[in-house]
């Protein structure tokens, strides 16, 4: 296993390239199970969770192969419809095989994606979704199995406890382009990766109209055609890179980025003494003052602010000057990363779904562990600013959402090297 070595207290300089979006990439590369025809997609972040799909695509015997940035998938009539557990544990976006699948092959079984560190993971509202379009579907033995003779259209309300969620539109959505007549998603979810994936549905001929709103309308067509599609840069590692020019006081010129996705990270950033300037697809980040005022955040479906970067938010909250509260909406239990930067120095308690982020003047390196993805990111982002050395054991998460990020850092000014631990 890796652990990543890093000596904090550089300030990041230069510029720094965006790789296209992780949570877009694998939503689309399951649409393409819609059609028989070949689809090509490019802007592909290089990640573990990529190479996940692409095994599900081949237990699905389906050819599929990632070169030079582009995934290229070339479907054929499959009689497979399973994606084995030990393919979505994982993985949990595995999930989002399940209406295309069910489109297509009128079938489809899927692992359970069970729970994970970031807390509950339901699927109650995929399966609500997929059934008010006609599908039956149980859990049987750890699977999700679904069967439909005909998919037609229908109302669908997707809000559940904590809002829309994300995988459950896209899986409604996918299953909605080949149902017999219109669906209505009410509640969808606005996230800029399922407005990604309505774009190429679109490129392969499906009717889809208001995505990337609350109200999505599908008019159902008989079949799907192959398309090619440039996949969306990724608007978490986007603000990563922003956070961290902004923790080291440096200055970082963020190239491939979409500041129209980021509004509320760069508002709350601005709020702390952050000067952002975006022109086209580039942003720069440069602190405006020497200190950092604290802030409150609260996440929120978008477009409020994610819950991908809270971790990410914490570690700058951490140094700012006063206190900042940080509130969990999405995923309540999300605070892995909490004793972990505590350990680093940070002044953190939690207050059942909210964070009180004391700033303190310094943090120190300390040995630490990771424990998802986004943690992970936080982590490293607090070890480049904490005075001497960082190492972060189980940095595999870290592969699983990071395009080369030490590559990229270190590129930058940071000082980071990956061992064998
Ligand atoms: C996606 C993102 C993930 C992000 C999350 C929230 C991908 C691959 N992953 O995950 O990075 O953190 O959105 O922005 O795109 N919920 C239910 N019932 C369901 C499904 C979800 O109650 O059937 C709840 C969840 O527990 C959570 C909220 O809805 O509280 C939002 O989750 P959801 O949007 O579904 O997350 P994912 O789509 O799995």
């Amino acid at each position: 296993m890796d652990k990543m070595v890093i000596c904090g207290g550089t300030p990041l300089h230069g510029t720094i390239e965006v790789s296209g979006s992780k949570n877009a990439v694998l939503p689309i590369m399951a649409a393409a199970l819609l059609t028989d025809e070949r689809c090509v997609i490019t802007n592909v972040p290089d990640l573990r969770d990529v190479q996940t799909m692409i095994r599900i695509f081949r237990a699905l015997d389906i050819k599929a192969v990632f070169d030079g940035g582009a995934v290229i998938i070339e479907p054929k009539s499959s009689k497979k419809f399973i994606a084995e557990y030990s393919l979505v544990k994982t993985m949990r976006a595995s999930i989002c095989v399940l209406g295309p699948l069910l489109a297509k092959q009128k079938k489809a079984q899927v692992s359970m994606p069970g729970g994970c560190v970031i807390g509950q993971r339901p699927v109650d509202l995929h399966i609500k979704g997929l059934r008010a379009l006609g599908a039956e579907i149980e859990i049987k033995h750890g699977y999700i199995s679904a069967q439909v003779k005909k998919l037609r259209g229908a109302n669908v309300f997707l809000g559940g406890a904590y809002g829309s969620s994300v995988l459950a539109t896209t899986n409604v959505l996918c299953a909605a382009t080949l149902a017999e007549g219109r669906t209505l998603i009410e509640n969808a979810a606005c996230e800029p990766e399922v407005a990604d994936l309505a774009d190429f549905l679109i490129k392969m001929g499906a009717k889809i109209r208001g995505h990337g709103t609350p109200t999505i309308e599908v008019e159902g067509v008989r079949q799907l055609g192959g398309a090619t599609h440039a996949v969306i840069p990724d608007r978490i590692e986007t603000g990563t890179h922003m956070i961290a020019a902004a923790l080291t006081d440096g200055d970082l010129l963020i190239r491939n980025a979409r500041r129209d996705h980021l509004s509320a990270l760069v508002d709350k950033l601005e709020q702390m003494g952050v000067g952002i300037t975006a022109r086209g697809e580039n942003i720069r980040v440069k602190r405006r003052q020497r200190t950092l005022k604290p802030v409150d955040v609260t996440t929120l479906p978008y477009p409020g602010f994610p819950t991908d970067m809270q971790a990410q938010m914490m570690s700058l909250a951490a140094v700012s000057d006063g206190i900042s509260v940080i509130t969990e909406k999405i995923f309540p239990d999300r605070f892995m990363h909490v004793s972990e930067m505590n350990r680093m120095g940070a002044d953190i308690f939690l207050e059942g779904a909210s964070a009180i982020v004391r700033g303190v003047k310094k943090l120190s390196g300390a040995p630490v562990m990771a424990s998802d993805l986004r943690a992970s990111a936080a982590l490293v982002l607090t070890a480049l600013v904490a005075e001497g050395r960082t190492d972060i054991s189980r940095i595999y998460h870290l592969d699983r959402g990071y395009d080369r990020i030490e590559t990229k850092l270190i590129k930058v000014g940071a000082k980071i090297r990956r061992e064998k631990e």
